[in-house]
């Protein structure tokens, strides 16, 4: 059985993700802040949302709270996964929140520096935490470290320059880890969705002013928005030991908005 953590796993694509794994025979931890951030203008996941993953899973999923931003608290999740099932296979850092509306130097700084943490630093974080465990395994390897960037690393959105910063970050980090992890068998990959029914494109609707999403659903060539079992679907066939050429990769999973 292999063992997944996923960051980020109370809700949304995170949440998707988790599903997907147990039901392709993983043990996940499913780990969220579950707890409102202060300085971001909209609720995070709550601790029934995480509870609920996990009681409609059938025991192969554990729920754990942890803040990404606590590089402590990432290597006490991964010592909690090793503790529980032995070993990790793969990393997901999906957490992650949105803040803008203004450009960046009407940006209130607590809400920037709060958005550059969660979505980078929390992915720094799991990957100093979950990489050595996942480089202890003996040879031959088949880690997995998965990050969840965005359309926004690459494209200039505004109003939404310190979520671009960020996300450009993350697939940074993702190709720089994956020159480190070289030859070991361990792999370092990205997605990049696109606009994804889940609260965060709700905050950014609220953010652009827009009634509701579904103006997003434009910009992306399938004239819909995206389905969290989408996205899971991709980092589920990534986190496998299918994916074993993919090392630095960026998929864009993101219904065509980058043609
Ligand atoms: N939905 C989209 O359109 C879209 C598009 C591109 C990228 N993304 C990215 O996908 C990922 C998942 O987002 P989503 O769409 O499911 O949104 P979401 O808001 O539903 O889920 C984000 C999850 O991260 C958790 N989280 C936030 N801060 C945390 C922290 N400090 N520590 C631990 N957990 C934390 C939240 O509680 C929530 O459960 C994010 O990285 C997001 O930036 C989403």
């Amino acid at each position: 059985m292999r063992v997944a953590l996923v960051t980020g796993g109370a809700r949304g694509i995170g949440a998707a993700t988790v599903r997907k794994l147990a039901e392709d025979g993983w043990a996940v931890l499913a780990c969220d802040i579950a707890a409102d951030i202060p300085e971001l203008g909209y609720p995070m996941a709550s601790e029934a949302e995480l509870h609920e993953l996990v009681a409609s899973s059938d025991g192969t999923v554990k729920a754990h709270v942890a803040d990404v931003r606590d590089a402590d608290a990432m290597h006490a999740a991964v010592a909690e996964a090793e503790r529980e099932w032995g070993r990790i296979d793969a990393a997901v850092a999906c957490a992650g929140a949105i803040a803008g509306g203004v450009p960046l130097w009407e940006m209130p700084t607590g809400a920037e520096r709060a958005v550059l943490e969660v979505n980078l630093v929390g992915s720094m974080n799991l990957a100093r935490a979950a990489i050595p465990v996942l480089l202890r395994q003996p040879e031959p390897r088949s880690g997995r470290f998965l990050a969840v960037a965005s359309t926004a690393a690459t494209h200039g959105l505004p109003m939404l320059a310190s979520y671009c910063a960020a996300k450009a970050g993350v697939v940074g980090l993702v190709r720089a880890l994956a020159a480190e992890l070289g030859c070991t068998g361990v792999t370092a990959n990205a997605v990049s969705p696109g606009s994804t029914s889940t609260p965060i494109l709700e905050e950014s609707a609220r953010l652009y002013g827009l009634p509701d999403t579904e103006e997003f659903a434009q910009h992306q060539s399938v004239n819909r928005l995206l389905e969290p079992a989408e996205i899971a679907n991709v980092l589920a066939f990534m986190a496998g030991q299918d994916s074993s050429a993919m090392n630095g990769s960026v998929v864009s999973v993101d219904g065509g908005f980058s043609l």
